[in-house]
């Protein structure tokens, strides 16, 4: 089913007959009723595609797939170095293992709408329990293991779940993390409880059950089987929280109907995927990199997806996303810029992967940061294969520029820059009045509305910060929070955030939420967070704060406080490590922060002085105690 039409000729139907484009695509999917009316707005003016149309997304992942013959076909390989397993779970296995938990599920009152929050790292059982959930109707919203408990309580009282799964553990490298007190934590701290805990308990370590309230996931596994539910195009399939620019998360939403639409094209024209073939995605279930390219798009597609529970190096070296490639033949693989810097740190030669035949891939595919030049060179060097940056958010779903391999006449990838708009994408760079600059300027990076399928039709529960956040300052245009430019051949360059949300190696989060924790602690008068360059992660956060007349608290001291507090209520994934204390915080006249500056400050990048800031000398003092304390690339002490 190789698409006849070229890149450029694709593109222009999307976007001048959107409806018509989408409706066409829609038809590769099995439907139980056709939608009438593709493309259609509701009361608040929001976009939704496929009204009136019913499916069900995991019939498609697998009762679908089945019915194509693919049942011995394998559709879930599970490669876990850190526990030493391998295996593989074919399309019928996996129905039936979906089939059987959705019977358990809802035998414990589960029923279409309600929500399941799934705790669990990258295991099969967290990928059939997203699927039994969607079988259902189920709104599942994983929450990615790392999260410390406040985090998961956050996410509890704001979905309401009516059960929670999660694993008994997980491995970082060889340390076990039990799961289980940190959802008691969570609980504890969360207002909202749900009536069941399904716990997966796993060999290395035993989670303790509080009878009544916890279910064994291998007992709900006996349950007899039961059939897809039919669920309208637009009912929510998922809700996946992401980094916003406070404490509270942002609830994205994910529909049936037009992600189902969206991600099978995309592993056509995007991932240039037939069915049977393998694709590895190194990424986490919790994030939407996972949910759309380890589950859905691969199951969608009738191909083998690989789930990988490890880390790219030290699992037990850095060779093992060759060693896969090798053993499970992978035409795809798609991961982080950051896990190919990992490798390159411990492997600069290459010599592992020389070890291994890697002759079955095809493309490296990279996302979740931008790839600087000499990772994406160093990467095709390796690998003799097209590196491919593509970009896109959580919010999408799906990627917003990339260069299509399944397409013709596709311009070829460029170190640097994210590629071209994918069909369904109308992607201008805006000046901060909102209208279009020319070639070569950098500006604001916003999707002209309607926003293809797949991508966020709201926030759950809050159309109003839907509105607010992403739609209220450009009318007519999606706002990503990205800035960026296009050259003029065409390629866009996407160069980073604008807003204040950071990338590290490869999670999403909120400088404002670590500020929010800083400012709480009883020495902090004032602080600002910023996102500094990072070799290994790309960024780092690092905390500037100012203390409260009469504090003597030591910087030392201070450090190691707001380190732990972040650690307890983020996560270690922050990687906050580092603070300096300073006498005050570089401000404009009328008192904002000049982060911006800090962050060049830190990145020794050249900045002209803000003609509005009130006290200029401030920033020397900063630079010398940056400098010494080794905070920020441009003063780190190797
Ligand atoms: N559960 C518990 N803890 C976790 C965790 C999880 N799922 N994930 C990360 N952490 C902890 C780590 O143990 C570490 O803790 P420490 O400070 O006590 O050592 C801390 O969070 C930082 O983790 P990480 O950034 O993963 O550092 P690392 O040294 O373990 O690994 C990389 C570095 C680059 C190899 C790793 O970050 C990586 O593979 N990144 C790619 C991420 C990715 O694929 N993202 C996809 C998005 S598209
Ligand atoms: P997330 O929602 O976690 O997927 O993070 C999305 C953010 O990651 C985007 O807004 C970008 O800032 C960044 N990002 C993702 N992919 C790319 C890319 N290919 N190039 C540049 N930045 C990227």
């Amino acid at each position: 089913m190789k698409p006849a039409c070229s890149y450029a000729a694709t593109h222009a139907a999307s976007l001048a007959h959107p409806a018509g484009f989408w409706a066409a695509q829609a038809a590769h999917l099995h439907w139980d009723k056709k939608s009438a009316e593709p493309l259609s707005q509701d009361e608040n003016g929001f976009y939704r595609w496929f009204k009136g149309g019913e499916l069900n997304t995991s019939f498609l992942c697998l009762d679908w797939q089945v019915a194509q013959g693919r049942a011995h076909q394998p559709a879930l390989i599970y490669d876990s170095p850190v526990t030493r397993t391998q295996r593989t779970y074919t399309y019928a296995e996996l129905l039936d293992m979906t089939a059987r938990l959705a019977g358990g599920l809802r035998a414990l009152g589960v029923e279409m709408g309600d929500r399941v929050i799934i705790y669990m790292p990258n295991m099969p059982e967290a990928v059939v329990a997203m699927l039994a959930c969607a079988r259902l109707g189920a709104v599942h919203s994983v929450v990615f293991g790392g999260f410390a408990p406040h985090e998961l309580a956050v996410r509890i009282d704001d979905a309401r779940p009516r059960v929670l799964i999660c694993a008994s553990g997980g491995m970082e490298f060889d340390r076990i993390i039990p799961y289980k007190p940190l959802v008691e934590e969570a609980l504890a701290k969360a207002t909202f409880q749900p009536a069941h805990v399904v716990v997966c308990q796993r060999d290395f370590v035993t989670a303790e059950m509080q009878p009544g309230r916890d279910i064994d996931y291998q007992e709900l596994l006996q349950a007899a089987p039961v059939p897809a539910v039919s669920v309208p195009a637009t009912h929510p399939l998922y809700i996946l929280y992401t980094s916003g620019t406070t404490g509270r998360p942002k609830g994205v939403v994910r529909d049936h109907g037009g992600h189902a639409v969206a991600l099978f094209f995309s592993m056509r024209t995007i991932y240039n995927l037939e069915p049977g073939e393998v694709i590895f995605t190194a990424s986490d279930i919790g994030w939407a990199v996972g949910s759309s390219y380890i589950v859905y798009g691969p199951l969608l597609r009738g191909c083998t997806t690989i789930l990988f529970e490890g880390k790219p190096v030290r699992t037990p070296d850095a060779g093992t996303f060759w060693r896969i490639i090798e053993q499970y033949k992978v035409s795809v693989m798609f991961t982080a810029p950051t896990a190919i810097r990992a490798i390159k740190k411990e492997d600069p030669d290459g010599l592992l992967a020389k070890q291994y035949d890697l002759s079955s891939l095809r493309h490296l595919f990279l996302a979740g940061e931008r790839c600087d030049p000499a990772t994406y060179a160093w990467a095709g060097r390796l690998l003799g294969v097209p590196v491919v940056d593509h970009w896109w958010q959580t919010e999408s779903g799906w990627p917003m520029l990339a260069t299509l391999t399944g397409l013709e006449g596709m311009p070829a990838p460029r170190a640097g820059s994210a590629g071209h708009p994918v069909p369904g994408y109308d992607i201008q760079i805006l000046d901060e009045a909102g209208q279009p600059v020319p070639p070569g300027t950098t500006g604001l990076v916003a999707v002209k509305l309607p926003l293809p399928p797949g991508c966020f039709p709201t926030l759950w529960n809050d159309d109003a910060r839907f509105h607010e956040a992403y739609l209220s300052t450009f009318p007519g245009y999606y706002l990503s929070g990205d800035g960026g430019y296009r050259d003029p051949e065409g390629y866009t360059y996407i160069m980073g955030r604008v807003d204040d949300v950071i990338n590290v190696a490869g999670h999403r989060l909120s400088t404002g939420e670590i500020e929010e924790i800083l400012a709480a602690h009883p020495a902090v008068a004032e602080c600002a967070v910023l996102g500094i360059a990072d070799q290994l992660r790309g960024q780092v956060p690092a905390g500037l704060v100012v203390l409260k007349d009469g504090q003597t608290i030591g910087e030392e001291q201070l450090e190691k406080e707001l380190i732990a507090a972040v650690r307890t209520q983020i996560g270690a994934l922050a990687c906050f490590r580092a603070v300096l204390v300073v006498k005050r915080l570089p401000k404009t006249r009328s008192g904002k922060i000049l982060r911006k500056t800090l962050r060049q400050l830190a990145d020794g990048e050249d900045f002209a002085l803000p003609a509005t800031i009130d006290d200029p000398l401030i920033l020397d003092e900063i630079r010398a105690g940056l400098q010494r304390r080794g905070i920020g690339l441009a003063f780190e002490t190797l």
